[in-house]
């Protein structure tokens, strides 16, 4: 999430400067965790640690959209590419960028790419991804940046049409308001010709969905409970994440994964870095993710409202997962 050593200059570029990084998680934990009921932003799941686990949580059994996304891709990477006819992919939220090669592979068989600028809060899991990618693609400019795509969506670089991408189905991790501003954002930093890809898991069997973010092995609960461990080692707060239950609810009217940690036993936690002193009762919950599942008409809607419109839909035999291309 925060920097915390400053990188080699040829590795990636931060346009997250770590001081102004710290005064928003003061913001948003204290207005958060001081709300009824309490939540916190889900950015900051994604410290060096955190990545490592939402890598494990990748490769669950029952955590399929990876794998849908990753076949998904795999069979309809060329499409995109000729859809898009990008010089420039810019990714955000790339992550470890795996899925990716597909797209770049694609993107480079149809000629017209020339660079790659994976985006992301987590300045580990850039400087993991960029230096393996660039043995890969050799004749690919790439350039990692370190920044919040809640507030840089302006200052991306990239010269060129561009095909901006958001895989992982990480725009369900929005609230629906906050998803439109996202939408809106994004929209406005699109020019003629450029393009927007989103991977979106699809709305299924609440079964499946559930158990996806409340695996046998208990990733997921530590993935949850990272959040706390940040905010100790952030804010010098005193959460003990053993002493929370994971979470994980589908909301049938809402159409989403809410993800929650719920207090064991009454307890009082300080956050000296905020001068706060927080009360939880017994079973009481703290709101940490939602992860949206859409519908095609859904999203489409969402995309019309900001001026963008749906031009390819592609999605897997069972319905599962969703690769969604639009543009202006
Ligand atoms: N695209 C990858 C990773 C998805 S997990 C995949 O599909 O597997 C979401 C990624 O988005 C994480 O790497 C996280 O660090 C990043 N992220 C979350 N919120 C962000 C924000 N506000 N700005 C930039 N990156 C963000
Ligand atoms: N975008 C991913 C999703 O919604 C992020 C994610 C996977 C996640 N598992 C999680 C977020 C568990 C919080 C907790 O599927």
């Amino acid at each position: 999430m925060r920097p915390t050593a400053a990188p080699p200059a040829t590795d990636v570029d931060v346009l997250l400067e770590s001081e102004e990084q710290r005064q928003i998680l003061e913001h948003d934990a204290r207005s958060g965790l001081t709300a009824s009921p309490k939540w916190l932003p889900p950015k900051y799941f994604y410290d060096d640690a955190g990545s490592v686990l939402f890598e494990e949580i990748t490769r669950l059994p029952e955590y399929y959209p990876t794998r849908a996304e990753h076949a998904l891709l795999n069979g309809v990477a060329a499409d995109i590419a000729a859809a898009a006819d990008a010089e420039v992919l810019v990714e955000l939220g790339s992550g470890s960028s795996e899925k990716t090669r597909l797209l770049l592979d694609a993107m480079t068989d149809a000629g017209a790419l020339t660079q790659y600028v994976p985006v992301d809060v987590s300045l580990g899991a850039l400087r993991a991804a960029v230096p393996q990618l660039r043995q890969f693609y050799p004749e690919l400019a790439i350039r990692g940046v370190v920044a919040d795509f809640d507030r840089h969506l302006a200052h991306l670089p990239g010269e060129g049409r561009r095909l901006v991408a958001l895989l992982g189905s990480t725009l369900g991790n929005y609230p629906p308001l906050p998803r439109g501003e996202f939408l809106g954002g994004l929209a406005a930093t699109l020019n003629d010709g450029d393009t927007l890809l989103l991977g979106l898991d699809l709305v299924k069997d609440a079964g499946r969905l559930v158990a996806a973010y409340d695996d046998a092995a208990a990733v997921t609960a530590a993935f949850n409970r990272n959040v706390l461990h940040v905010l100790n080692g952030e804010l010098g707060a005193d959460f003990d994440p053993m002493a929370f239950d994971h979470v994980a609810l589908w909301d049938s009217e809402n159409e989403w994964i809410e993800m929650r940690l719920r207090a064991q036993a009454p307890m009082t936690v300080t956050i000296p870095a905020l001068s706060l002193t927080i009360e939880l009762a017994a079973g009481e919950e703290i709101r940490t993710e939602i992860s949206a599942k859409f519908r095609r008409e859904r999203i489409a809607r969402e995309l019309e409202a900001v001026g963008l419109r749906l031009e390819g839909w592609w999605s897997d035999d069972a319905g599962d997962y969703a690769l969604a291309l639009a543009r202006r």
